[in-house]
């Protein structure tokens, strides 16, 4: 049925190691490995910020304590990802080479310290990196404990050194060809921007230029291509030496600075680090919807193959504005969450707490009292014993026939765009509207960008798709001429990939397809606001507010199915659907109250037929995710309130891995509880 790809034998259970902050303590390194085995512990990623640990000096390695950390960890069944440390430099290579140290966009030069401070161009560093790798690959890559490579640590930022503006030319060339393309291409005739040589071309700067957005654009671009490659860089000696070994490096939530979706056939796992703020909304849900948002964009970019949570914390974090407790329940649920999503780990930020520096109240498995009669302790013992039930899952894919398009280019342009909005255009948080009524009603979907295939996909919802790219409107004709339910809004079909408005009519490219013409749009403020009211079909003469943003459209083949109730543009659509080839696309002219996602998808769920986990109405709070292997289908009921939720399993049926009983009919989830169903 799928082509499932596992590395691994088993779910994996660890966390972040630092044992070199323990060398002067031997008594405490043993004691971690007795403390592992009892938290049922896996695996370690190990070496992450070690740098001056393995050489303290120039070309001195030292490398017997790592030696000796990967032979206890294997001797007692832990396995280990071993990082690159380029996540932060020693001192003396700031000290000695001044080029490796980052410049910001104001150009001033950055002194050694905090940590992913560095120029990725920068020869020197990139020598060094290279180094390590090299001495890494020698020294451990036959160690039987490793079990991947992690590289490097939470890639980000950007450089500007003159290096970098050389390398950002030169890729523009690559790109362009001629500087009369990149003029075109940047409009810069407009406030005589035109440039004439290569050499005036400068990164966007606050003392300089910031508002050609093409520029902004590709210097976006440029800087994902350059961290891409410097992962590649970084990675090739240990997958050189080890090729059978997957290599990853973690992600960022939402981190909007680098495209992830470029790193898709560089990494061989995707994984990132999840720090919720759970217990910051009296409904738990909230936060629970916009982490299974990032986990399911985390598992669509390897098209569904099982990502790995690298970091999450067993507790609280110290960096938050505010650090709350995750209260008893809570980890073993959002642990099991991300597997429900498609993880295959569940691993922490860090294994024991710091004794100092900026991390030391940060939570971790082990707490400095140093023992395991603790409550953290006890709750992640607990994940533990329950990925050992689930062992049978590892492995398993999930291939959802609905698509949430959130496309990492297109947020850049409209965020710089300066439109209608500039106080806030809100695309994040629309996309992540239309993601939650899905979670409610138990349907998987994939979150992708706007490049990937459409074709396993019978529902598309594509919020605020500002930037049509090369084959994007293309695609998308062809998805629904077979029969697919394409659901757009405002604001989309604007402009082409290089932030050039289409001539001719707006939506440009998918005026065809949504067979509407947009004329202009309006911008409410704070606290105003229009409504809408349907006038056809299963919602005839509901009425939903409207606020921020409302498209003054003209049907052309496009039916409407409401109107705009107030203003001069009372009486015109605001809601409306066009049949075309055998499917069908809706086009949504207005921010919208929050009740009216869910009524909208839920009939568009139910016209287009898509499947939910289970046919049937869950309780507020609760969510199923699906996970299949070969013809076994599990799925994951998760009840993200304080209060135990009963509801009906419809025909499903199947047996409890984690309660290890079989459950059919009326099902229970105890307050934060969680079940794992082999479906019969
Ligand atoms: C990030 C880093 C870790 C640690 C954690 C703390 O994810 O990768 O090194 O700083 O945050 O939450
Ligand atoms: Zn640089």
């Amino acid at each position: 049925m799928t082509n499932t790809r596992s590395y691994f034998p088993n779910l994996l259970h660890g966390a972040d190691y630092n044992p070199e902050q323990w060398l002067h303590r031997p008594d405490i390194l043993e004691e971690d490995v007795r403390l592992m085995k009892l938290a049922k512990c896996n695996v370690m990623s190990v070496g992450i910020f070690s740098w001056v640990s393995l050489e303290p000096e120039e070309n001195h390695y030292t490398f017997e304590w790592m030696q000796n950390v990967l032979d206890r960890l294997y001797e007692n069944d832990i396995s280990v990802f071993l990082a690159t440390p380029s996540g932060s430099r020693p001192a003396w290579m700031s000290e000695k080479y001044p080029e490796v140290l980052r410049t910001n966009a104001d150009r001033t030069k950055n002194l050694h310290g905090l940590r992913h401070n560095h120029c990725l161009t920068s020869p020197v560093y990139r020598k060094k990196v290279r180094q390590m790798a090299e001495q890494l690959a020698a020294g451990f890559g036959d160690h039987p404990a490793v079990i991947g490579w992690h590289i490097s640590n939470e890639y980000g930022g950007d450089c500007h050194c003159s290096t970098c503006q050389a390398s950002f030319r030169h890729w523009l060339k690559e790109k362009y060809e001629t500087l009369d393309a990149l003029n075109s291409a940047w409009w810069t005739t407009f406030w005589s921007h035109t440039y004439t040589s290569w050499n005036q071309i400068e990164s966007p700067s606050p003392l300089g230029e910031s508002l050609v957005h093409g520029l902004t654009l590709d210097w976006k671009r440029y800087t994902t291509d350059q961290t891409v490659d410097f992962y590649q860089w970084e990675a090739a000696p240990l997958k050189e030496k080890r090729p059978d070994l997957p290599a990853t490096t973690n992600f960022m939530e939402e981190y909007e600075g680098l495209d992830y979706w470029k790193f898709k056939d560089v990494v061989d796992i995707v994984s990132w680090d999840a720090y919720p703020t759970w217990h910051d909304n009296e409904e738990e849900a909230v936060q629970a919807a916009r982490t299974a948002f990032l986990h399911d964009i985390k598992r669509s970019i390897k098209g569904g193959q099982p990502f790995l949570l690298m970091e999450s914390t067993p507790s609280n974090t110290n960096w938050q504005p505010l650090s709350t407790l995750k209260k008893p329940g809570m980890h073993h649920l959002s642990s099991l969450q991300a597997v429900a999503h498609g993880s295959d780990s569940v691993q922490y930020f860090q294994w024991r707490k710091s004794q100092g520096s900026s991390e030391k109240f940060h939570g971790a498995v082990v707490d400095h009292v140093g023992h395991e009669n603790t409550r953290v302790f006890k709750e992640v013992a607990q994940v533990g014993k329950s990925l050992e039930r689930l062992k049978e899952i590892t492995g398993a894919e999930s291939h959802p026939k609905t698509a949430l398009v959130y496309d990492w280019e297109n947020r850049w342009a409209i965020n710089e765009a300066q439109g209608p909005r500039n106080i806030g255009p809100g695309y994040e948080d629309t996309v992540q509207k239309f993601y939650r009524p899905l979670w409610d009603m138990g349907i998987a979907v994939d979150v992708i960008d706007s490049e990937q295939s459409l074709e396993q996909y019978d529902l598309i919802v594509m919020p605020m798709l500002y930037m049509i790219k090369p084959g994007t409107a293309e695609r998308i004709e062809a998805f629904v001429k077979r029969g697919g339910t394409l659901v757009t809004t405002y604001w989309s079909g604007i402009v082409d990939e290089n932030d050039l408005v289409w001539l001719g009519g707006l939506p440009g490219p998918l005026r065809n397809v949504l067979g509407i013409w947009s004329e202009e749009i309006d911008s409410l403020h704070d606290g105003q606001t229009n409504q809408l009211t349907f006038t056809s079909g299963n919602l005839s003469s509901q009425s939903y507010q409207l606020k921020e943003l409302c498209d003054l459209i003209h049907l052309e083949s496009a039916r409407s199915l409401a109107s705009y109730d107030e203003d001069f543009y009372q009486g015109r659509p605001a809601v409306t659907v066009n049949a075309f080839g055998e499917g069908k696309a809706y086009y949504i002219a207005a921010r919208t109250e929050e009740a009216f996602y869910t009524d909208f998808l839920k009939q568009v769920v139910e016209e287009a037929g898509i499947e939910k986990n289970i046919q049937t109405e869950l309780p507020r709070g609760v969510t199923v995710q699906r996970r299949v292997k070969g013809e076994r289908s599990y799925l994951f009921l998760l009840n993200f309130t304080k209060e135990e939720k009963t509801f009906s399993l419809h025909d499903k049926k199947g047996w409890d891995l984690i309660h290890q009983e079989s459950v059919q009919g009326d099902c229970s989830l105890e307050p934060y509880g969680v079940r794992v169903v082999r479906e019969e």
